[in-house]
């Protein structure tokens, strides 16, 4: 990673994890449901998905300020998204950005909720941003929705349970990446580019390479379940293993799937060619991608 990199990114990373909890601390929420949603959401995490929308803003010139109710809203519904992926009756973890899961904190019915409460209070967020006009805040509105419902990680979530037991091709694994994972590593692309008024040109590059990015993520997410130190991931590895998924080490072996994230990276950083953005931070965080081990 090169210096300019690590230095924005970590300079991003704390800006959102002081802004988190200040957008829940005025809300009336039950105290056992906000300790909840405030535990998962304040445990950690790499915030990559707000540093993506961010760093577009950058490469659009516009302000970073002008995403953060955007930012925050993405980094809750992911989180709500870990929440219930970690239940016991989806992957069944027990360790979450390095502590116990929501629902062994909590219990289970107030893990459910504390998802549901996530999810919902992020649209309120984007829905009521006193910087964005509305109507960029209603086309938000209703990218966020696609990304994260039942055509986005919803779906993409449901096909990677039912697809347990089973052999899928790679083209269906890639179709259930490229929703569970992918759509919401689209979102802060496209995000970006509806809060900028970017063109046409610099929308298809940009969401073309969150296209590729978003499924190197998740080939990278399946080779550190297996490679990965369970101290530094801070989850469980193994846990594909135990819950006979379908991932892109078990199709293609580790040294086949580190050659698809490879071809993906390169081709998210040709996207970038297009508009002239390889020489930035978003090519730079592709490589991150590729090499990260967390
Ligand atoms: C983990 O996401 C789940 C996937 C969609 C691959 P991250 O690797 O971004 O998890 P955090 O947010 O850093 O904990
Ligand atoms: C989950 O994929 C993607 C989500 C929508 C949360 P995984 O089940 O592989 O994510 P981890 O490995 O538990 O973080
Ligand atoms: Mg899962
Ligand atoms: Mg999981
Ligand atoms: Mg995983």
């Amino acid at each position: 990673m090169t210096v300019r990199l690590d230095a924005y990114m970590q300079e991003k990373k704390a800006w959102i994890d002081r802004q988190l909890p200040l957008f829940l601390q005025d809300r009336t929420i039950p105290g056992k449901l906000k300790e909840s949603m405030l535990y998962s959401l304040t445990a950690g995490g790499k915030r990559i998905r707000p540093i993506l929308l961010f760093a577009a803003l950058d490469t659009l010139g516009k302000e970073e300020d002008l995403g953060l109710s955007t930012a925050v809203a993405l980094e809750m519904i992911h989180t709500y998204s870990l929440i219930h992926d970690d239940l016991p009756a989806m992957d069944n973890d027990d360790l979450r950005r390095g502590k116990p899961t929501n629902h062994k904190m909590f219990g289970e019915a107030t893990a459910i909720l504390a998802g549901d409460g996530l999810l919902t209070v992020a649209f309120q967020i984007v829905a009521s941003d006193p910087i964005l006009d509305g109507e960029v805040r209603s086309r938000l509105v209703a990218l966020l929705a696609g990304a994260a419902g039942p055509e986005g990680m919803v779906g993409g979530q449901e096909d990677d349970l039912e697809a347990e037991e089973k052999t899928l091709t790679l083209g269906q694994l890639m179709s259930v990446h490229g929703r569970k994972t992918g759509r919401l590593v689209r979102f802060p692309l496209e995000a970006a580019a509806v809060i900028a008024g970017a063109t046409e040109q610099q929308t298809h590059s940009l969401t073309g390479y969150a296209d590729h990015l978003g499924l190197a993520f998740q080939i990278g997410d399946d080779i550190l379940d297996i490679t990965g130190n369970e101290d530094e991931l801070g989850k469980p590895v193994g846990s594909d293993l135990d819950n006979h998924k379908n991932t892109y080490v078990s199709l293609l072996k580790l040294e086949g799937a580190k050659r698809k994230m490879a071809d993906h990276v390169d081709h998210a950083v040709g996207f970038l060619r297009e508009s002239g953005f390889e020489n930035g931070l978003l090519a730079q965080i592709a490589e991150f991608v590729l090499n990260r081990t967390f």
